[in-house]
């Protein structure tokens, strides 16, 4: 698949679905689809030999102390260092010890997530997991509010909320932080440079207002670990995303996973267009071949799984 398959800017008019387009984005059947248990097994099998994602979603505060120098995954010669603040919000033990969920919903970003109404189907999941602190109380209906984890990049607090910059930003950070009551907030803070005073922001604001999460700092292997899994798996991923990331830790606490919100193309089946995210204005140049995902790899990847068996990829309307 070429880049035929990859968006385009938002803004240009849209180009009628060519043949392999249409082959590659129809819909995927969820009313056929039966859970095949049995590679879901296999899967979690394979994924343990390269990470334990219930150690691995977060170092913790015995193994580390304020000052160590951590290297970051992706400029490895680029350090930092373990602040007071960020070395009190370290979990004692795995927030995921023990845990273990029948029925688990991934959700994805992406706008194919608007007019689904999908947000009932996803809330009655066991384990709700959401990426990037992504709204949901606007969007409920379409991507539900049940929320047990959510990653936060580095990136989103200047994305999303301005850089707290003003008073205004921070209130609406926290209120945001404030709603997750008691869910897991996952916090890649040594992945890429640049991202550590952000983290320190929202680490001091975490600290001092009355903010009901479990922290989460991500190992450093981690993230090699699932790409390695991944390329073992022949699948020549480049930094996997979030939502992949999700997935193949989520092979460890859940049994039955089911995507929703992951469809990275400007173009739905039919041949509409497709926000990049459901909440907001960024477009599909951000994600393009010189971005550090590949997504539409990834995707394909999933739909593969999908009619496997291995997980459900929602993708169109729920009913
Ligand atoms: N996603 C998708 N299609 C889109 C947008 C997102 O499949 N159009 C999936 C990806 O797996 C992605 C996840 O939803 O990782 C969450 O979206 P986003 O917040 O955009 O995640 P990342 O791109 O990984 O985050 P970042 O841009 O900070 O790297």
């Amino acid at each position: 698949v070429g880049s035929s398959m990859e968006g385009t800017s938002s803004g240009s008019p849209p180009p009628p679905p060519s043949p392999p387009m249409a082959k590659n984005k129809t819909s995927l059947s969820t009313s056929t689809w039966t859970f095949n248990k049995t590679l879901s097994d296999l899967i979690r099998k394979s994924v343990l030999k390269f990470l334990d994602p219930e150690r691995d979603i977060s170092i913790l505060k015995g193994t580390w102390k304020p000052g160590d120098v951590i290297h970051y995954i992706f400029d490895r010669q680029s350090t930092t260092n373990i602040s007071e603040n960020l070395y009190r919000l370290l979990p004692t033990s795995s927030p995921m010890k023990n845990q273990h969920y029948k029925l688990c919903a991934i959700v994805g970003n992406s706008g194919i997530l608007l007019n689904s109404s999908c947000g009932p189907e996803i809330d009655a999941h066991d384990f709700v997991i959401r990426c990037n602190l992504a709204p949901v109380e606007e969007y409920s209906g379409d991507v539900g509010r049940r929320t047990n984890l959510v990653t936060m990049n580095p990136s989103v607090v200047q994305r999303a909320f301005q850089d707290l910059k003003t008073e205004e930003w921070r209130e609406r950070f926290i209120r945001r932080l404030q709603s997750l009551s008691g869910s897991v907030l996952w916090i890649p803070a040594f992945m890429a440079k640049g991202g550590e005073k952000r983290v320190e922001w929202a680490v001091r604001l975490i600290l001092t207002h009355t903010v009901n999460v479990r922290t989460a700092i991500p190992s450093l292997r981690l993230l090699n670990a699932v790409r390695g899994y991944w390329l073992t798996n022949k699948v020549q991923i480049k930094r996997p995303t979030t939502g992949l990331l999700m997935y193949t830790m989520a092979t460890r606490f859940c049994e039955e996973i089911h995507l929703y919100g992951f469809w990275p193309f400007a173009r739905d089946a039919e041949g509409r267009p497709v926000k990049y995210h459901y909440y907001d204005t960024l477009t599909y140049e951000y994600t393009s071949h010189t971005g550090p995902h590949t997504m539409p790899l990834e995707f394909r990847t999933l739909r593969t799984l999908h009619r496997q068996g291995a997980l459900q990829l929602h993708t169109g309307v729920c009913r």
